[in-house]
């Protein structure tokens, strides 16, 4: 989609009104023509609620949108989605926008306002439709969106904004495009691929360590939940280094392409979006083009360890014990519980980037989603300044995390009876926390943060995005990342 400035409305192009009292003092209604003003003048007083879309006198559109009460920065970004669902539900191809309709006077968000909204515009204008046929008219995605700016009264530096906004939606359409795809055409090796075309085209490097490397490591987590799949398992490295002699931001993503249970197998009911287990892998990926396309001067790595979780003749079982690349021994108890396993190799690889801050994100737990909904990840951080600007970033990008606590008592609970730590807990109560837990075996000694995304992988109605992955959280990320 195109995203641009304007300093005036063109004559084809539709025009979206979101209101906050009168449409008479919406700065756009005097630059409508004599013959659009009485037309409206007169359907106004059926507007009261709700949105809605009208013909004009003279062939254009025109959009209302309301500004809903105690309006704030997050009642914002969703009402920057809501106008291109509506304009998608309608078929509108160009659209003008006025940017200050958006303010809220919150000042810092207010300063951010066009990279927002460009942002959200895309996210709101995605839909995963490569399997599709399409329609006999075509998709109804926008085509162009004008951004009209009272002569940059907002911010002097809005082209370069929406510029930056356009490229953290397309990436975190990206990161959608990948984890929608299902775990049929979504293996590792297909992953690894998308990381190194994503590494080719935004201009960072991409390693992709094969099995017999993964051997050569030792890294008998990542080993132990391949083995039940045919696929191979990878273990993918990013790095773009732009950052000078600064230490690295390492970021570490699940890269479960599918996630069966293995042997534990999961229930009908949960199984068929688990090709979205590999979520974090993908935001990890395209979190790093972003970065490269906005040339942040910033150190960032990039690991993700990708398998299938799959049962079989070859699976690994309850109650075997890997050796994993720190030398700490886990006990699986539960072959459901793979995330933690195959993320203990990765969180141990890191240390050897000597990081400034390493940040796990993962489609960990399904206790996560009990405790939050549906609404923000789980954030756990070693360092609480660290965890403030997380949830900080969280708040201003509309991509929000929760923070929980990384307390030594919960280790009691995943102490091994044969091995070192335990994948499954001794209790049923705190699933996320004492994940999170398990985790932090294998981070001891870094500044760490764990974001279990379970809650956001996918899409619920009220955010006004389409169906499935959200691309969470690519947004929090690059707010963080550029700070
Ligand atoms: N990938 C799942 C967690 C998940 C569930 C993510 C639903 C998104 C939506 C993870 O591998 C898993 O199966 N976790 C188990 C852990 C348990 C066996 C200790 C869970 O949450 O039930
Ligand atoms: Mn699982
Ligand atoms: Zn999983």
């Amino acid at each position: 989609m195109l995203i641009k400035q304007t300093g005036k409305i063109p004559q084809n192009v539709d025009v979206v009104f979101a209101i906050r009292q009168d449409v008479e003092k919406h700065p756009f209604f005097g630059m409508l023509s004599a013959k659009e003003k009485e037309y409206v003048r007169n359907i106004e007083k059926n507007l009261k609620e709700g949105e809605r879309v009208v013909p004009l006198p003279g062939g254009r559109k025109m959009l209302f949108a309301k500004v809903p009460e105690k309006f704030n920065h997050r009642k914002s970004m969703l009402l920057m989605r809501k106008i291109v669902a509506i304009a998608k539900a309608n078929r509108l191809k160009s659209i003008v926008i006025n940017i200050d309709d958006f303010r809220t006077g919150e000042k810092e968000f207010d300063a951010v306002i066009p990279r927002v909204a460009a942002m959200e515009f895309e996210m709101a204008n995605f839909e995963f439709v490569k399997y599709k046929t399409q329609p006999k008219g075509g998709w109804n995605f926008v085509r162009e969106i004008l951004i009209y700016a009272d002569k940059g009264r907002i911010v002097a530096d809005i082209e370069k904004q929406l510029k930056e906004g356009t490229i953290i939606g397309e990436e975190t359409n990206g990161t959608r495009e990948l984890s929608n795809t299902p775990g049929g055409d979504m293996t590792p090796t297909v992953l690894a691929q998308a990381a190194i075309a994503a590494g080719r085209r935004s201009g960072f490097k991409v390693k992709v360590l094969q099995e017999s490397e993964i051997k050569r490591l030792k890294m008998g987590g990542v080993l132990g939940v391949a083995r039940g799949s045919s696929e191979k398992p990878k273990f993918i490295i990013m790095e773009y280094l732009k950052g000078g002699k600064g230490k690295p931001i390492v970021l570490i993503g699940k890269g479960v392409t599918f996630d069966s249970g293995g042997l534990n197998l999961k229930p009908s009911s949960g199984i068929y979006e688990m090709h979205m287990d590999m979520s974090g892998g993908a935001a990890v990926i395209h979190t790093i083009a972003a970065a490269a396309r906005l040339k942040l001067k910033k150190n960032i790595v990039g690991l993700v360890p990708s398998v299938e979780n799959m049962p079989s003749g070859s699976s690994y079982r309850p109650g075997d014990l890997l050796k994993t690349m720190s030398g700490k021994t886990i006990e699986v108890l539960n072959t459901d519980a793979e995330g933690r396993v195959i993320l203990s190799d990765a969180l141990h690889y890191a240390k050897r980037y000597d990081p400034e801050l390493v940040v796990d994100i993962a489609t960990l737990t399904g206790a996560a989603m009990v405790a939050l909904g549906q609404r923000a990840s789980a954030i756990f951080a070693t360092d609480e300044k660290t965890q403030e600007q997380i949830i900080e970033s969280g708040e201003l990008s509309g991509d929000y995390v929760w923070p929980f606590p990384l307390w030594e008592e919960y280790e009691d609970d995943i102490k091994g009876t044969f091995g070192d730590v335990a994948n499954d807990a001794k209790t049923r109560y705190g699933g996320a926390i004492t994940a999170a837990a398990f985790l932090w075996q294998f981070a001891k000694g870094v500044s760490w943060v764990h974001i279990d995304m379970a809650p956001r992988m996918t899409s619920i109605d009220g955010d006004y995005l389409s169906k499935g992955a959200t691309g969470s959280p690519v947004p929090l990320l690059l707010q963080f990342l550029r700070q």
